[in-house]
């Protein structure tokens, strides 16, 4: 394990700006014709990731980092990955690999997500970063500025978009089956949030955890355990984006591939009262946008977390013919000449079945995401969840986020001026704060 002192390439102002800075069209090239990768984050999502992109012929994988060894399984992966170096904190890896490094996958949990990318892109890496892209509405729009400027292969890791599932529902939305589409539903009935009192006791770190690490530009938490670190830290605000961000990204983004939506002109949002600690256990958001050639004129967005979710009583919309249940996550579309109904992770089925009856059986399958983006890397396909349109979806979700912290009031956006025209307190919570670590 390489443990030399940490450097700081940090260079915070509190305010977005440059991570690393290399002069521009500096990048990789692996001698051995290989795409040689780095893992940031090699526990929880990071071991499939690994496991995945690892897969891929023509991959080795030359850099592991996690800032827990035990958890980030830094032993085994170095006994399976021999050519590979270890490390605990990625600014050390990238500084010191440096050009034997072609593309970096970050599994990290999201406050992490914009520091890491940028000093991996700042070095000119391609990047296959976890969902939701990043913590902060600011830190999307910026990167996917940054990833266009460099010419970059990114990939977001909401793999179920490549999935065949995911690609028949878009392809009948945009054939037209279901009409113009006036009304979309999206819910998860996870409660990704944490509606208590902000945690009072600390433990001791465990030997194999850097704590500083873990929390990175985050404001100081002293450690406790299991309430942070591993995957705790999403019903918290200063690491995650609660259930909306969690599993909204995976949910929301067949309507928004299907409808061709971007930018709210509105979002609002029903939940408890902020306590500027974490997410709320149970949220209602509801965000209005432009018509597109797929929706009605007066199309809505509905999405809904927690335990109650989805809030269907009595909503014509969403009762199910011949006792048919909803899934426990997913979306409802409706349309002028029926509906469809796409459990998160399966085939859509429609209401009533007949609407797919006139259309061929199309020929679509699914692709493997991690593949996806590696052949892009070598000019042989392009990435479905790159920045480019990864970047806005991630954008309407960390306003959906913001919005829950003002229940009860509309936030009109201006996405141009990236800002919240009437409550101008909201923008504030839009951008990242950056500790030196
Ligand atoms: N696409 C999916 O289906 C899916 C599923 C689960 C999680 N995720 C995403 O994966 C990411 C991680 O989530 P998780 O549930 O695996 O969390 P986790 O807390 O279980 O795992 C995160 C791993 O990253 C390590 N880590 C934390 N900070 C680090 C840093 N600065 N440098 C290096 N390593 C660091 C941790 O030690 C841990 O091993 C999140 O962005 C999450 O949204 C995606």
């Amino acid at each position: 394990m390489n443990n030399t002192s940490r450097r700081n390439f940090i260079k915070t102002s509190g305010a977005i700006g440059s991570f690393f800075i290399l002069p521009s069209g500096l990048r990789a090239k692996s001698p051995n014709g290989k795409i040689c990768t780095a893992h940031i984050g090699t526990g929880g999502k990071g071991r499939i990731d690994t496991v995945y992109l690892a897969k891929h012929d023509n991959v080795e994988v030359v850099g592991l980092c996690d800032v827990d060894y035990s958890h980030g399984k830094i032993d085994t992966w170095s006994k399976q990955f021999t050519s590979a170096t270890a490390y605990q904190d990625y600014r050390e890896m990238l500084a010191e690999l440096g050009d034997k490094i072609d593309a970096v996958s970050i599994s990290t949990p999201d406050h992490t997500h914009y520091p890491a990318t940028m000093d991996a892109m700042e070095r000119g890496k391609h990047v296959y970063l976890q969902k939701p892209l990043t913590h902060k509405l600011e830190e999307a729009r910026h990167l996917a500025k940054f990833a266009k400027e460099k010419g970059l292969t990114t990939q977001m890791g909401i793999q179920n978009q490549s999935r065949e599932a995911y690609r028949l529902a878009r392809h009948y939305v945009q054939e037209g089956i279901l009409g113009k589409i006036s009304k979309v539903y999206v819910w998860s009935f996870k409660t990704w949030g944490y509606d208590g009192e902000p945690f009072k006791e600390k433990s001791a770190i465990p030997d194999t955890l850097d704590w500083n690490l873990w929390l990175g530009t985050a404001p100081v938490h002293d450690y406790v355990s299991k309430v942070y670190h591993p995957g705790q830290w999403r019903k918290l605000l200063d690491f995650g984006c609660g259930t909306l961000g969690d599993m909204g990204i995976h949910i929301f983004d067949t309507p928004f591939k299907a409808l061709d939506l971007k930018d709210p002109k509105w979002v609002e949002a029903d939940c408890r009262a902020p306590n500027g600690f974490g997410h709320a256990e149970k949220n209602m958001v509801r965000y209005g946008f432009k018509p597109t050639k797929y929706t009605t004129d007066d199309f809505t967005f509905t999405w809904w977390d927690g335990t109650d979710a989805p809030r269907h009583k009595n909503n014509p919309d969403l009762m199910l013919p011949n006792g048919d249940e909803l899934p426990k996550q997913g979306a409802v579309f409706v349309g002028e000449n029926g509906r469809m109904v796409l459990p998160h992770c399966s085939m859509p089925t429609f209401y009533p079945e007949s609407v797919i009856e006139k259309l061929p059986k199309p020929d679509i399958e699914g692709v493997d995401h991690y593949t996806q983006f590696l052949d892009a890397i070598e000019g042989k396909d392009q990435t479905l969840a790159g920045f480019d349109y990864s970047g806005p979806l991630a954008e309407s979700l960390c306003l959906g986020v913001v919005a829950c912290q003002f229940p009860g009031k509309r936030l009109k956006w201006n996405a141009k001026k990236m800002k919240v025209t009437n409550l101008p307190e909201a923008n504030p919570h839009l951008k990242g704060k950056y500790r030196k670590f």
